[in-house]
């Protein structure tokens, strides 16, 4: 191991969190919230499964018997003729066969439920999880824990757990009809099982360990890869392909060491598997050979003995080797279950369609169905008051806003401009409550979001839905043009098309064979960045809320589009309470306000006309 710790790369090290020695308790918890619904049904198939491995080994007992009663000795076949007791094995081998199958079909369906219903939860928690989680955390971290973890879980979970289980019901039926054909075998299985349990347990340290290592070691090189994919076109220009390739390699290089490793130490446990098979069916050998001779077992019962010896051999090794899936799994369900756990942002709830009991607040169906419908306010403005506000985004961070105080009227044009760092998209930030606010209170229309148990406010998600943004980077998703505009499916075609009229894309949606179900790839990437704002715009107008804000959305549009942008500021919006960030000064000239920022504090706050000037005779300076 310490070979192999020696490559790690540093980055590793502040990279995943490697957990030792047993499992998360809270892991056995989480399944059984997973399989608690389908707990009777389970069971039932469990028992089904039991017996019908049952029925198919204990043709090997019939037979010892029907040896037995043939040279002679009395067995419990004897009164049985010949036809009698191969229609006895063939009725065993059918039931036995018709029950595993139905076992392995429902035990299988029933288990993909569960395991999926894990897997929406932790999707469910994860997305409410703070923005801090997100900032720290690497997009391809999360990813690893979705997809190649989750796919550890699955690959057992949904399916061929039955297949482990039926291994584990031939080993208890072997050693209980190996002990109705002689108990005497009953001591030679309890030294097999001590046996074998020792070899894993020797192994077993290290080959969880080499595990856990190996699932932590595929994340930085995923992470990695994602990163070079998104900034690609700027790796080109600045031609650092190299170094980017040598980091990848670096990290992947890692992976595979781990890999190897991983593998050496399965191949060592099977062969010390392989080896002690052998040794034992010796010893079972000699062991019969003195029964027999003392006439302590029957020749039926020895073959009895030697078709379960050997078989289990066999079974053994295949146990084990499941083991070791099963534990790949158990530490795919440990990782996605430390997501689950984590702590969501403060004043969000879960929706009431969750059902693990983990702790966090959840909202109530009533009040969740009551919130549904309601808006902070039916107005079509609203005011927003911003009382000795101090923001950062982490406790060991500077300050990015201090001290603000001011009110925005409802129906009021509030434009903000500062220097590029000045805290003007912080404070977006702070408004929709997206990191904690240490120091002050905002509020809208007097109602500040509830985050904590004991605070006065409304609820947070209802005290967001009431803005509507339009951010410095355009958000589009994966989906369609209709998809993207309108989320949450609510809207008539007809309204779409509205909206998209008032921002002059109406003639270009037509134009295009798909129409409103027009594709749009992952972040917009296939739309130009106007293109992008402008269905950003739309997607807000279809919003109606209350306050509109709007961050440098006429950034990256020709100026026949910044002019919709601009009259949607004052035609469409014009009785929406506005907050307005710009660079290009003339998008703010309509504005009734400005607030003039610098180093997170605030310069001067008055009408446009005084304050507009003097920032930009300060700028020219
Ligand atoms: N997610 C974040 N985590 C930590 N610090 C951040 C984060 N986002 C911004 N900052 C810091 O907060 C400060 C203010 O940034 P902000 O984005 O608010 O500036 P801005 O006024 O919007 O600038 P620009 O005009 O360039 O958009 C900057 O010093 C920045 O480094
Ligand atoms: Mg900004």
């Amino acid at each position: 191991m310490s070979k192999n710790q020696t490559v790690k790369p540093k980055y590793l090290s502040d990279g995943e969190v490697r957990k030792e020695g047993g499992y998360a308790k809270t892991i056995y918890q989480t399944l059984h919230y997973a399989y608690k619904p389908f707990l009777a049904r389970i069971v039932f198939v469990l028992i089904l499964g039991f017996l019908g491995r049952g029925l198919l080994l204990a043709n090997t007992n019939v037979i010892g018997y029907w040896v037995d009663s043939l040279i002679g000795k009395h067995s419990p076949v004897s009164d049985l003729s010949s036809l009698q007791i191969i229609g006895l094995l063939l009725g065993m081998a059918l039931t036995g066969f018709v029950s595993t199958m139905i076992f392995r079909v429902s035990f299988s369906r029933l288990s993909a439920k569960a395991i999926s219903s894990f897997y929406d939860e932790v999707t469910l928690r994860t997305s409410r999880l703070p923005m801090s989680f997100f900032d720290k955390t690497p997009a391809g971290r999360i990813i690893t824990r979705f997809s190649s973890d989750y796919g550890n879980v699955f690959r057992l979970f949904g399916g061929p757990l039955a297949e482990f289980l039926s291994i584990i019901f031939d080993l208890i039926m072997m050693t209980i009809l190996i002990t109705i054909a002689n108990p005497i075998y009953l001591l030679l299985v309890v030294f097999i099982g001590v046996l074998n349990f020792g070899v894993y347990k020797l192994n077993q340290d290290r080959l969880r360990k080499a595990r856990r290592e190996l699932s932590a070691s595929r994340s930085p090189s995923i992470a990695h890869f994602a990163e070079t994919t998104q900034g690609a076109s700027t790796i080109r220009s600045f031609r650092r392909q190299e170094s980017f390739k040598e980091r990848f390699e670096s990290l992947d290089r890692y992976f595979l060491s781990q890999k190897l490793f991983t593998t050496k130490q399965l191949i060592s446990f099977s062969f010390q598997m392989n080896s002690m098979t052998a040794f034992l069916l010796l010893i079972t050998g000699v062991a019969s050979y003195f029964m027999v001779e003392k006439g302590w077992a029957s020749v039926g019962s020895v073959g009895v003995a030697f078709t379960f010896i050997s078989l289990s051999g066999n079974t053994v090794q295949m146990f084990f080797e499941w083991l070791t899936q099963f534990e790949e799994a158990m530490i795919g369900v440990e990782r996605l279950d430390q997501y689950m756990r984590m702590d969501i942002e403060e004043g969000n709830y879960l929706p009431s369609t969750a059902h693990f009991a983990t702790g966090h607040p959840t909202y109530d169906p009533t009040a969740e169905k009551y919130l549904a419908h309601r808006r902070l306010t039916e107005d079509r403005s609203a005011s927003v008051e911003i009382n000795n506000l101090w923001f950062r985004y982490r406790d060991d961070l500077p300050w990015v806003l201090k001290n603000l105080n001011f009110e925005v009227k409802a129906g009021e044009r509030l434009g903000i401009v500062g220097r590029t760092g000045s805290g003007k998209s912080s404070l977006i930030q702070a408004l929709f409550h997206l990191y904690p606010i240490s120091k002050g209170l905002i509020s809208i229309n007097n109602h500040p979001p509830k985050i904590k148990a004991e605070d006065k406010g409304v609820d947070l998600n209802l005290y967001r839905q009431s803005m509507a943004f339009i951010s410095q980077e355009p958000i589009l998703f994966q989906g369609t043009l209709r998809f993207n505009l309108d989320i949450e499916g609510h809207h008539k075609d007809e309204s779409l098309h509205e909206v998209l009229q008032k921002v002059g894309l109406l003639e270009w949606v037509q134009a295009h064979p798909d129409s409103l179900n027009m594709k749009i790839e992952e972040r917009g990437k296939n739309l130009s960045l106007g293109e992008r704002q402008l269905l950003c715009m739309a997607r807000c107008l279809l919003q109606q809320s209350p306050i509109v804000i709007m961050d440098e959305a006429t950034s990256s549009v020709d100026p026949q589009s910044e002019e919709i942008l601009v009259r949607a500021t004052e035609e469409f919006f014009a009785d929406r309470t506005q907050i307005i960030i710009a660079h290009r000064l003339s998008t703010l000239a309509k504005c009734d306000r400005i607030l003039w920022l610098q180093n997170g504090e605030v310069i001067a706050l008055g009408p446009t006309a005084e304050v507009l000037p003097k920032f930009k005779k300060a700028e020219l300076v």
